[in-house]
């Protein structure tokens, strides 16, 4: 199962029953809840601010900073939603993570809860995982009968209920405003920021919008201290995460480890690149950041780094691809899938993803011409930054990464075409 260099989130996946309360317990869990029960509610806040702790989503907002911007007490609700809508290709740790280890998550939640104040949060989980569904029901029901849940939560007087939700199976609805609609029972779609969901998120009220991982980071950090947390990983991009190593490679799984580890110290952990291969790309955070080439093995994973070498961590979905990986076979795929899961609210998006397929599409079916290259950078530059979300960027990020470094695959699937090579008015001398 996973590999741990920093045993925290994946400490107890290999435990018999892993995902039950009393192994949970057992191993120590609840004993950051008892902690943060213990502490100012503000205090908890402050601890992750200066953990340093950055959102596992993607984005790597500043965790604790999302959480000081809700709006003072106002004698309304405010929200926790969890956003566990993991569908971005490559991208496979928070599902497991939930299957594993779903008390770690629930803790984290009534943590957080506690720190901004919400009596009501909601855990959002993608539509086709329903075994993932079935596993958190259960341990939210399990935290229930224990007294984690309802009423006075273990004799401190803090109340808090879970709702957790199935979405319907839409990439869309992990974009946290998506999300938020389709938990009011609307459909999917983004909604114009700012206002940002910790201002006016669900049912227009004050919102946080976290990450599965991220909550999970919590109980750990409120036990350990934000120092603990902070002796891990680098300066700018502290603690631990979990790295997904899918593809070409012998033991694909998950890696627990500091960020700004390497690829090629997460190889060694795996196995390296199948045996008799080498690797030829592979994406740092899942479908929706540029690609990376070998020469980026050394690349610490942090954000800064992997932002410096022209990349993002994003979910670091460390997909493997390699010689025997036809690049435009791969970009083709993906881009069918940001086609596919275009939400249709912005042109830039819904147009330009159904445009860029076919282009690729001709390329690959080797029917393409030189100026089709062009054509794909063109659509890319009128997509990013001009989509609605980060759906349309996203679908970009490949293209353009993949042409850059592997232009002459996207050339060998284009050919002249006949009125080039014999233009009518020469047609007589052929
Ligand atoms: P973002 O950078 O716009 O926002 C990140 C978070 O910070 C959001 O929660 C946002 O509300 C908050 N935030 C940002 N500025 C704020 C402000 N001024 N005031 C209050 N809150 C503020 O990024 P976004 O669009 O939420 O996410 C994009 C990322 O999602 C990509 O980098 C990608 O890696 C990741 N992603 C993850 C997927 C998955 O399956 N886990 C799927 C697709 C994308």
């Amino acid at each position: 199962m996973a590999t741990t260099l920093t045993p925290v989130l994946t400490d107890t996946w290999d435990a018999d029953r892993s995902w039950s309360l009393a192994t949970y317990e057992d191993a120590g869990g609840y004993r950051g809840l008892r902690r943060a029960l213990g502490m100012q509610a503000g205090d908890v806040v402050t601890m992750v601010k200066d953990s340093g702790l950055r959102g596992r989503g993607g984005a790597g907002f500043p965790t604790g900073m999302k959480w000081g911007f809700l709006p003072a007490p106002d004698g309304g609700p405010r929200y926790l939603v969890v956003n566990a809508d993991e569908s971005e290709p490559g991208t496979c740790k928070d599902t497991p993570l939930m299957m594993a280890s779903p008390q770690l998550l629930i803790e984290g939640m009534i943590i957080t809860s506690y720190a901004i104040g919400c009596h009501h949060a909601f855990l959002y989980v993608r539509g086709e995982i329903l075994h993932v569904y079935r596993r958190l029901l259960h341990a939210i029901e399990e935290a229930r009968a224990a007294g984690y849940l309802g009423t006075d939560i273990l004799g401190s007087g803090f109340d808090l209920e879970i709702t957790l939700h199935s979405g319907a199976g839409a990439y869309i609805c992990g974009e946290e405003t998506a999300l938020l609609d389709s938990l009011e029972g609307l459909r999917g779609q983004p909604r114009l920021k700012p206002p940002f969901p910790a201002v006016a998120g669900l049912y227009a009220r004050p919102t946080v919008v976290n990450n599965v991982e991220s909550i999970a980071s919590v109980p750990s950090i409120v036990q350990g201290g934000s120092d603990w947390f902070k002796s891990m990983g680098t300066e700018r991009s502290s603690g631990y995460g979990l790295f997904s190593l899918s593809g070409h490679v012998t033991r694909p799984g998950q890696y627990e480890a500091p960020l700004g580890i390497t690829l090629r110290e997460l190889l060694e952990m795996a196995g390296g690149i199948r045996e008799g291969h080498q690797l030829k790309f592979w994406t740092p955070g899942g479908s929706s950041t540029p690609i990376f080439t070998a020469e980026h093995l050394d690349v610490p994973l942090d954000y800064e780094s992997v932002g410096a070498a022209g990349s993002m961590l994003g979910t670091r979905a460390l997909q493997i691809f390699d010689e025997t990986t036809s690049v435009v076979r791969a970009v083709t795929r993906w881009t069918e899938f940001y086609k596919h899961e275009s939400c249709g609210k912005c042109t830039p998006c819904r147009e330009g993803t159904y445009w860029l397929t076919q282009v690729l599409q001709r390329i690959e079916a080797g029917q393409g011409t030189l100026a089709d290259i062009d054509l794909l950078l063109d659509l890319c530059d009128n997509i990013l930054g001009k989509a609605f979300c980060a759906l349309g960027d996203g679908a970009t990020s490949p293209i353009t990464s993949a042409v850059q470094y592997f232009r002459d695959e996207f050339v060998a699937g284009t050919h002249t075409p006949a009125d080039v090579l014999f233009p009518p008015e020469h047609s007589s001398l052929f």
